[in-house]
């Protein structure tokens, strides 16, 4: 089984690869092929299948070679890491460090120097120019756009904007009261299906529990737009229980083509506690009906167990969410701990795996668990080594951007960059790095109007325009 995991997980990332390294590609020499069989019999079951997994390292004793060697030679036996001494002969322990070394400089492939030198980019298909369209907000985390060519900008601090196309904004008041502290503050904005009519938007935020300044949790607010007020405001759902820490809110909205509304709660860096709870909401994503009551069909509405809201379960900190424009199903990415983010498509009342099952290590570079699959548990279509930090995604369903059509954009928080996805049969078939050192990609969201906009840490939200 085990085997079976990385023979898969060995065949993907050749796959993976072989797009980049095609002129280049040669076959592993029968000494990469040795250190490559030493890592999996020795090295694997306590530093995972992928040595590509020491990417995301802090490195205690060091990565040259040198220091390579040495650790593996002599270990450090209070520390929990054997020496190899004995079971290899010098050049083999050499072996394995090079082996490592060239696992790690996967991240080469992320990192650049290169800064945007102008506001237009030559991409693989065409030129691209971002044009700013608004530069209030600083951490602009979720983007919504009105019918009349207005957009609301939600800012993390707590601020919620509304943008005219001229670039021009005001505050919209009646905000809930958020906190603003670690990854949490206002987040993500939605509009009801029929806001042309109702005038309904949905605010995810984290909220404090009231008399409490050390707790709180991600909630939803319903409320009417009216010019630049909110009225009526109501939250129609408030994750249980509370937590003191600030990460890891989740906090993505998104209405499905049921026309309920889908939402990410992370699992509030509590994995032993929480994703695999069900009798607790966070570590979840939750589906509800427009004013918050239960869908009869949701998988535990007429379970005697389990949150009557939750639609699957097993997740870390789902960041991103879009519905599939071509076949109406949810599809999130979600941060692993050090690699192994994912991206999901959602199943009613399937459970995800966090931390069963991940593809991710210990930030200590021990592996959560040596299982990538297991029956029960859906398995992501795609995953990213070392970690992107993923953040707002969409799926580009107009004609205006050539050769984009039906791919899947995705924001890069770590490496601060636009990762453009090239989707076959479920599948991420190629990617390409756009925008590089652009800054923290926080949100992308297709507008009605059949462009891109993306929300950038400390930049504001740009439009992305094609000029050729
Ligand atoms: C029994 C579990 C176990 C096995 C098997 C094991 N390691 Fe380790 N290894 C550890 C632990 C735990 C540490 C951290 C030690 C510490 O923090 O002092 C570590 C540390 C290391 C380091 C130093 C990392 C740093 O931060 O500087 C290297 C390199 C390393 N291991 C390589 C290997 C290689 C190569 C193999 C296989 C030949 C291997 N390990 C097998 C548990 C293991």
């Amino acid at each position: 089984m085990l085997k079976l995991a990385f023979v898969t997980i060995i065949t993907v990332f050749t796959a993976f690869f072989a797009i980049d390294l095609k002129k280049t590609e040669k076959q592993p020499s029968p000494v990469e092929e040795t250190a490559e069989k030493n890592y999996q019999t020795y090295c694997a079951g306590c530093h995972g299948g992928k040595m590509d997994a020491f990417v995301d390292r802090k490195w205690k004793y060091g990565n040259t070679k040198e220091n390579l060697y040495k650790s593996i030679k002599t270990g450090y036996a209070d520390g929990g890491m054997p020496a190899f001494e004995k079971s290899f002969s010098d050049k083999e322990i050499k072996d394995l460090a090079d082996y490592i070394l060239k696992g790690i400089k996967n991240v080469d492939r992320y990192t650049s120097s290169e800064k945007p030198l102008s506001d237009t980019f030559k991409t693989e298909e065409s030129t691209v120019k971002l044009v700013n369209v608004f530069s209030g907000a600083k951490v602009p985390w979720g983007i919504a756009f009105l019918p009349d060519q207005k957009m609301l900008v939600t800012d993390r601090s707590g601020e919620l904007y509304l943008v005219n196309e001229n670039k021009q904004s005001e505050k919209v008041l009646g905000v809930p009261e958020v906190r603003a502290s670690g990854q949490g503050g206002l987040m993500d904005v939605v509009l009801h299906p029929d806001f042309a009519k109702n005038n309904i938007i949905y605010l995810s935020y984290s909220k404090p529990k009231e008399g409490d300044s050390k707790m709180q949790t991600t909630a939803i607010l319903k409320a009417v737009l009216k010019g630049n007020q909110l009225e009526n405001a109501k939250d129609i759902f408030v994750a249980e229980p509370y937590s003191t820490t600030r990460h890891h809110y989740g906090s993505r909205l998104v209405f499905g083509k049921d026309g309920y509304l889908y939402f990410s709660v992370g699992e509030r860096g509590n994995e032993k506690g929480n994703p695999q709870n069900i009798k607790n909401d966070l570590g979840k994503v939750h589906r509800i009906k427009d004013d918050g009551s239960i869908p009869a069909d949701n998988p535990f509405a007429n379970k005697s167990e389990g949150q009557k809201t939750i639609y699957s379960y097993g997740h870390r900190n789902p960041q991103g969410m879009a519905l599939n424009p071509y076949t109406g199903e949810l599809w999130s990415n979600e941060h692993g701990p050090r690699g192994g983010d994912e991206i999901n498509i959602h199943v009613k009342g399937a459970n995800y795996g966090w931390p069963v099952v991940s593809y991710g290590i210990n930030y200590n570079g021990t592996t959560f668990t040596e299982l990538t699959t297991k029956p029960g548990i859906e398995a992501p279509i795609h995953y990213w080594i070392p970690s992107i930090a993923p953040s707002g995604m969409a799926f580009v369903n107009s004609k205006i951007y050539k050769g984009w059509e039906g791919n899947l954009m995705v924001g890069s928080l770590r490496f601060e960059y636009l990762n453009r996805c090239v989707i076959k049969n479920k599948k991420v078939v190629k990617e390409e790095l756009l925008f590089k050192n652009i800054g923290r990609v926080r949100e992308v969201r297709m507008a009605p109007d059949g462009y891109l906009y993306i929300g950038v840490e400390g930049k504001g939200v740009f439009k992305i325009v094609p000029v050729s």
